[in-house]
């Protein structure tokens, strides 16, 4: 075991930086065995990554860490049902499952189930395959939807002697009413159940997209939902399928520790998402709350010029930080985000430091930061080395950019031309705080 994790950390490490992938495998390695992550994987996937999955969820495994697999097989079942003339009906997105439609689709699930761990037996992983047993129903509405199942209760027992006994567990949407009637569950109310039920630190929804599209339709990295959700439910471009699915998504987190993140992305991205930084996908994370320290503390102070150093592999001086005029800092609750903003010319606030550690940057964390401290000062100006790796967010950010030997100058909220030329003047002269000088 310790030669294949070696050869995997080194194989992680042509994904990111093997400092990442260290981070992330003893993230992971620390929640409970059956606590990592719960998977869902769409029927389509099956069909058409099948591969890509099992390669994915096999590397996982590999690693010793033991993700819940849950899958549907709608577009099987849709196909079976065409194939043998039977309608396919709907009532509030839920399939309506006469006994005719149930004969047809058990069969088409377990195969689906089957196929899956055949692909993992395959690569040598032992998976299991647990089609019944876990999810407790009553009958949802049985005059209108006839053999759908609203689950009471979700039994883990299954899938933890499964992860006892080193196979990957992998579940269907299948429930039984208490005398053993088998129901059928819609995918997205199995998913919610079992996360709810077994807590873990990851949820993973692998999807043909890849993750939640943009207006322009590229994958959206990064979602915290105390900063966006409202945000994002209002704009016109986010359609009904998306809004459904972060209504879903908000709902599930709020249920969940504040640790506790959503990825959506592909089966062959899966890897990359989960040990980079940036990831490949969507991240979707409840959020942390901004502190504003008016009067901060001399230990807020230690905590973020202890953050800068870090974050630039330098040192600030003995000066700093008690040359600030008037500093306000903003913290993020894991402290891993900071901004100090302090009196600037003309009395507009100079953003003197903004920091966010590179594995903050990949959750979206720097901009919520942003978020808060823009709400809070409409107008600013503060400065940046030509070198400096966050300069194109900068500029993406910034009103008005103004280059000098070296430094770009970026204001915000500033109209008159005469001022923003005197605050591009004063934040060329200021002294940085760094120990060298000219820096
Ligand atoms: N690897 C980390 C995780 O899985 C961060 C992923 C960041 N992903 C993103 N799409 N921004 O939690």
């Amino acid at each position: 075991m310790p030669e294949i994790r070696r050869i995997v950390l080194e194989l992680l490490a042509q994904l990111g930086s093997s400092r990442e992938a260290r981070q992330y495998l003893k993230e992971f390695s620390e929640v409970d065995e059956t606590r990592f992550a719960v998977v869902k994987v769409g029927g389509g996937i099956i069909e058409a990554q099948l591969d890509a999955l099992a390669s994915a969820l096999a590397f996982l495994h590999r690693l010793g860490l033991r993700p819940v697999v849950l899958h549907g097989a709608g577009p099987q079942v849709d196909r079976a049902l065409d194939e043998a003339g039977i309608e396919t009906r709907r009532v509030d997105g839920l399939r309506v499952t006469d006994d005719a439609v149930m004969e047809v689709a058990r069969p088409v699930i377990y195969q689906q189930n089957m196929r899956l761990i055949e692909a993992l037996e395959e690569r040598g992983i032992r998976a299991r395959g647990i089609q019944h047993g876990v999810f407790r129903c009553d009958f949802l509405d049985r005059e209108k939807l006839g053999l759908v199942g609203e689950i009471k209760s979700v039994d883990l027992s299954g899938l933890k002697s499964a992860v006892d006994s080193g196979a990957l567990p992998v579940l269907t949407c299948l429930g039984e009413s208490a005398s053993g009637q088998v129901l059928n569950v819609n995918a997205d109310i199995a998913a919610r159940e079992l996360v709810w039920a077994i807590q873990p630190h990851k949820i993973i929804f692998l999807t043909p997209t890849g993750g939640l599209l943009d207006r322009d339709g590229r994958v959206l990295s990064a979602i915290s939902l105390d900063n966006d959700y409202e945000a994002l439910m209002r704009e016109p471009w986010v359609h009904s399928g998306m809004r459904l699915k972060l209504r879903q998504i908000n709902e599930l987190l709020s249920h969940l520790d504040r640790s506790a993140s959503v990825s959506i992305t592909s089966a062959d991205q899966l890897t990359r998402e989960l040990f980079t930084y940036r990831g490949a996908g969507t991240l979707v994370r409840r959020g942390e709350e901004v502190h504003v320290h008016e009067q901060p503390a001399p230990s807020v102070m230690e905590e973020v010029a202890a953050r800068v150093e870090q974050s630039f592999g330098r040192s600030l001086g003995d000066e700093w930080p008690h040359s600030l005029d008037d500093p306000l800092v903003l913290l993020s609750e894991s402290k891993r985000a900071a901004a100090v903003v302090v009196k600037g010319a003309d009395g507009v606030p100079y953003l003197d430091k903004f920091v966010v550690t590179p594995d903050a940057q990949g959750e979206g964390l720097g901009a919520a930061l942003w978020q808060v401290l823009r709400a809070r000062f409409p107008a600013m100006y503060w400065r940046a080395r030509t070198s400096n790796p966050v300069l194109s967010w900068y500029f993406q950010q910034a009103r008005t950019t103004d280059r000098r030997d070296g430094w770009v100058v970026f204001t915000v909220g500033i109209d008159d031309p005469q001022q923003r030329a005197g605050l591009v003047d004063d934040a060329l002269e200021r002294d940085s705080g760094w120990q060298e000088p000219g820096s």
